[in-house]
């Protein structure tokens, strides 16, 4: 990955995405520290992301840890029901099902499908495979997605989309999916400027642009670490996992945190948009986590102004030279 040129020029079709909105916080104690008091900051968040025209928003069956197992599906689903009718039908609302080693053959997704729709209240317009077993079970895919084709088919949902999935399998689930008549509409991946490989020429990227797939980029911010300005004094530390990841990435990323700032200053925006507008500039709609109304705000803000050309090349360049790396998912298929 030290090339620059394996990074892709921008597309110039589909250089203007928007911004979707990711909800993995919404329940997890673990990682993010979730408690319910923080729901009534949630729903501002939520409807100030739809007052400012966001309409994608991402959630998954695994999301909320412990008993809050399923929050994040149940407080997006009461969000969504309380906006009125014309609003919400604006709106994209997509899950993705855990294919955990129970979860077998055809029907394997059945009840967590009917599951995840009661707890969204029925606003469900996506189901997507939330990671490639193919490293461990690769029996256990292929039924599994011919499943949720079998719901798209029967109209059940509107779209499908997968995640975790590399190019090779990419195409086979693309054929797949065509041989029914169906269209795979998104895939969903890790993807920052400490996670940029996707866009290298063997990555998803040109299989998504020659395949018509969406790509939507997950953890653009990396956590949130992509959102702090350099330099230690300026670090903020979340408490948990995610601070300990932080302190170890922090020091070796100081570079690529300079150049960000610096185009950041120049368009008078925050980090975070820099690292937001990086994804949109490679063609990808970047899921943003947010939890708070002037999050929302942030990343709606950032979905309005484009970086320069040469603003993006600069970054890829920093972004490949980078000494440090995001962590890969684990189910991530080749
Ligand atoms: N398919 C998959 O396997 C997968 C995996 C991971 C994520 N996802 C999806 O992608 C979404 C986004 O990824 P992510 O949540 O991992 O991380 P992210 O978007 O990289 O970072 C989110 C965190 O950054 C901070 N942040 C957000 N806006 C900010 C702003 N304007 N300024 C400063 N800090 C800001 C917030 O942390 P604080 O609130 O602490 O400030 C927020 O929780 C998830 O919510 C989920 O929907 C999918």
């Amino acid at each position: 990955m030290a090339d620059p040129a394996a990074i892709l020029p921008a597309p110039e079709s589909s250089v203007v995405t928007g911004v979707g909105v990711g909800t993995w916080a919404w329940g997890n104690q673990f990682l993010w520290g979730y408690d319910p008091a923080q729901d009534e900051t949630l729903a501002a968040c939520f409807r100030r992301a739809v007052e400012l025209g966001l309409t994608f928003f991402d959630t998954a069956d695994s999301y909320g840890t412990g008993r809050y197992g399923g929050r994040s599906e149940s407080l997006l689903g009461d969000f969504v029901e309380a906006l009125p009718p014309d609003r919400r039908q604006r709106l994209t609302v997509a899950t993705k099902l855990a294919p955990f080693p129970w979860r077998l053959g055809r029907r394997g997704f059945e009840g967590a499908f009917e599951a995840s729709r009661r707890r969204l209240r029925g606003h469900l317009d996506r189901v997507q495979l939330h990671w490639s077993t193919a490293r461990y079970a690769p029996w256990q895919e292929g039924p599994l997605l011919e499943g949720l084709a079998d719901l798209v088919a029967a109209g059940r949902v509107g779209s499908l989309g997968v995640s975790n999935l590399g190019p090779r399998r990419l195409r086979q689930v693309h054929e797949q999916l065509e041989r029914r008549g169906l269209r795979l509409a998104s895939l969903q991946v890790q993807l920052s400027l400490l996670a940029p490989e996707s866009l290298a020429d063997q990555g998803v990227a040109p299989v998504c642009r020659e395949l018509g797939i969406e790509l939507l980029a997950y953890s653009p911010l990396a956590l949130g670490l992509l959102a702090q300005p350099p330099g230690e004094a300026r670090a903020e530390r979340p408490p948990g996992p995610r601070g300990l990841l932080f302190r170890r990435l922090r020091p070796r990323i100081q570079p690529l945190l300079q150049t960000m700032e610096r185009i950041a200053t120049s368009h008078d925006a925050p980090m975070a948009a820099v690292a937001i507008n990086w994804c949109r500039a490679h063609g990808a709609l970047p899921l943003v986590g947010m939890r708070r109304p002037d999050q929302a705000e942030a990343a709606a803000a950032a979905a309005t102004w484009c970086l320069e050309e040469e603003e993006r090349r600069d970054l890829d360049r920093v972004a490949l030279r980078c000494e440090a790396r995001m962590p890969a998912n684990p189910f991530q298929s080749g």
